[in-house]
């Protein structure tokens, strides 16, 4: 295997489909063993995304690497690198799970194919239903067999196109928790959500695209700090007291801060990097704190994001 570098590499990638540009010079390096969650309204160039990166769609012009192979002038070697979960997961329905998994294990050759689909279809939870015909499954089992086929070769990059999507609450913690595994692994992760709850979970980092830019990328905290600012909350058992007020008004990061009779809000230079002195300052001053969180998640920093004009959309 080739490597050195990102895991996931776009130098400037674009696709055009006609007139319009569905990706403008996209820039995202993914690192191995990273889950990134690619956020963005419909038709923000998602979907495009992931099947450049899966050689399913060729960009007009810039780069895209896996494991430093490139995606258009070497797709062969890309595909036994990496495993796809489209945005439907397009099974044969009308032959067994077990089938349509194994199918996938021999185009990539797979040394014991048996065992590599049992291994996947227990891994994803539907090894009981190994011998039911696909279409006979619920959305969220065809989901999960959609898991399995991507990872029966295992592969260490996963290109997840909305893995959750349609799936019931615990459904979706089920799947949730069934990537976090492959991360732990090892598995390098790229996916699509629409959930942002999930992917403030779930992702080391995100990337929000709006038509075909990308707006933002970082650490949930991150992204939330850039547009939100750096505010935390912080929750007491009790009343507040006075040692407790002197120790957050006496502490230099605190920028601004507003009081309520059992919590506290501050603005702080660097929430990253003073949350830990602020907390440790009220615990000296005897406080009982309950809970300390960011002001605002990453839903409310993509709705903020959203109200602001597009980049480059004046000069379009
Ligand atoms: N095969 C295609 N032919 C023409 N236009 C396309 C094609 N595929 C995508 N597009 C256009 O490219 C833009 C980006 O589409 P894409 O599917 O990447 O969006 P997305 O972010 O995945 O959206 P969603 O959240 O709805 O899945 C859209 O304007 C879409 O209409
Ligand atoms: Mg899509």
């Amino acid at each position: 295997m080739r490597c050195a570098g990102p895991a996931i590499e776009c130098r400037a990638v674009t696709r055009r489909f006609g007139a319009r540009t569905a990706l403008h010079a996209l820039d995202l390096d993914v690192e191995a063993g990273e889950i990134v969650g690619l956020l963005g309204p419909n038709g923000s160039g998602k979907t495009t995304t992931l099947r450049i990166l899966a050689t399913l769609l060729r960009p007009d012009s810039g780069t895209a690497r896996i494991l430093s192979w490139d995606v258009a002038a070497e797709p062969m070697q890309v595909r036994r690198l990496i495993g796809v979960m489209p945005e439907r997961p397009s099974l044969y329905d009308r032959h067994p799970v077990e089938d349509n998994v194994r199918f996938w294990a021999e185009v990539h050759q797979v040394r014991d194919p048996g065992a590599a689909v049992a291994r996947a279809l227990e891994f994803a939870g539907v090894a009981d239903r190994a011998r039911d015909p696909a279409g006979s499954l619920s959305k969220g089992l065809k989901q999960r067999v959609a898991l399995a086929r991507a990872i029966v070769h295992r592969p260490p990059v996963l290109l997840l196109d909305e893995p959750s999507s349609g799936l019931d609450p615990s459904a979706a913690a089920s799947m949730e928790g069934l990537i976090r595994d492959l991360a732990r692994e090892g598995t390098t992760i790229l996916l699509n959500t629409h959930r942002l709850a999930e992917a403030e979970r779930l992702c080391d980092r995100v990337a929000i695209l709006r038509e075909g830019h990308l707006l933002q990328v970082g650490t949930p905290q991150q992204v939330r700090a850039a547009l939100l600012g750096h505010i935390v909350e912080v929750e007491f058992a009790g009343l507040v007291d006075l040692p407790v007020r002197r120790a957050v008004e006496s502490f230099p990061a605190v920028r601004e801060v507003w009081w309520s009779p059992s919590a506290v809000r501050c603005r702080l230079s660097d929430a990253g990097r003073d949350t830990p002195e602020l907390v440790a300052r009220l615990v000296r001053a005897g406080a009982a704190i309950v809970a300390v969180r960011p002001a605002g998640d990453l839903e409310r920093a993509y709705l903020e994001l959203m109200s602001q004009p597009v980049p480059g959309s004046l000069a379009a």
